[in-house]
């Protein structure tokens, strides 16, 4: 299988008053045209790691890696411009939390187009038409009427979809989506994974799925890795995911629900020192 994206020792530190805080620790993983889970618990550094690759890492924030190789362009060397043509079109990113990935004073609608038309030479017409079937793709009810709504004026749940919208409207070539699915019901939950799915079967986009939830990831990636306090405890295959070996990993598998069972005292997932060393 051909790779889209090799990743070699990535590091992420932010340097504050009262010492360096580093929330990405070395981590090393390639990306074909595939679906490749990142989990582990919440400031594990799934984010931090997206948006190093992204480029989106915060002004302060120092990104280094041995290797941020994305088609054979190296991404640590490219101009801030090069990678603003990258993003978007290349390679996009549906952020965790579209509040702040939405432009608060634009329509949805408007937003759609703009990024449509960043990158194709289109008319206005026709940019209207493939963001409201884009948006209907993404089981938008009523996609005519939320094309003129303000981000504010949608529930969460529409501006996350409204959200990916934008992002699948370019046609990337790497998707990195963290918590994409998070505030949705699951039912469009699966819509839109249908939707990412598709995008990698049938256009062969890699893709990077962010979650918390190990069950999703494990039926829907092909790969997963684990992260833990800023590095990569396991790999495996996603269908193997109930034989983890690490206990971290074991840990959390532990502590999903089961429909139906009764869990007093809830679980506790165990953490030990040197699984961060
Ligand atoms: N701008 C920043 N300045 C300093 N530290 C930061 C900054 N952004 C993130 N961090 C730190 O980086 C670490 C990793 O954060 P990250 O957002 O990648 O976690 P995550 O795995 O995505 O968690 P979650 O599941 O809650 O989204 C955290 O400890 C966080 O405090
Ligand atoms: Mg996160």
């Amino acid at each position: 299988m051909s790779t889209l994206l090799t990743v070699k020792n990535l590091k992420v530190s932010y340097p504050t008053r009262t010492g360096v805080i580093e929330a990405v620790r070395g981590v090393s993983f390639t990306l074909g045209k595939e679906r490749l889970g990142i989990v582990g618990e919440s400031g594990s550094g799934k984010s931090q790691t997206g948006r190093a690759i992204m480029g989106l890492t915060p002004g302060h924030g120092i990104v280094t890696a041995d290797t941020l190789n994305f088609n054979g362009m190296d991404l640590l060397s490219a101009s801030p411009k090069q990678r603003r043509l990258l993003r978007g079109k290349r390679i996009a990113m549906v952020l965790q939390d579209p509040k702040y990935s939405l432009d608060p004073v634009m329509t949805i609608g408007k937003q759609i187009c703009e990024t449509l038309r960043t990158h194709e030479k289109i008319g206005k017409g026709e940019a209207r038409d493939r963001a409201i079937a884009m948006l209907e793709a993404v089981q938008i009810r009523e996609p005519q009427r939320v094309f003129n709504l303000y981000p504010h004026e949608v529930s969460g749940g529409m501006g996350q979809r409204a959200m990916i919208a934008m992002m699948l409207i370019a046609d990337p070539e790497l998707l990195i989506a963290d918590e994409p699915t998070s505030a949705l019901d699951v039912t469009v939950q699966l819509d839109v994974l249908r939707i990412m799915d598709r995008l990698v079967s049938e256009r062969g986009m890699g893709l990077i799925f962010v979650s918390h939830d190990l069950r999703l990831v494990s039926s829907f990636c092909d790969r997963v890795i684990v992260m833990y306090a800023g590095k990569v405890v396991e790999e495996l295959k996603a269908s193997e995911l109930k034989n983890a070996k690490h206990p971290y990993t074991q840990g959390l598998l532990n502590c999903m629900p089961q429909i139906g069972e009764n869990r007093h005292p809830l679980p506790v997932l165990d953490r030990k020192p040197e699984w961060a060393a």
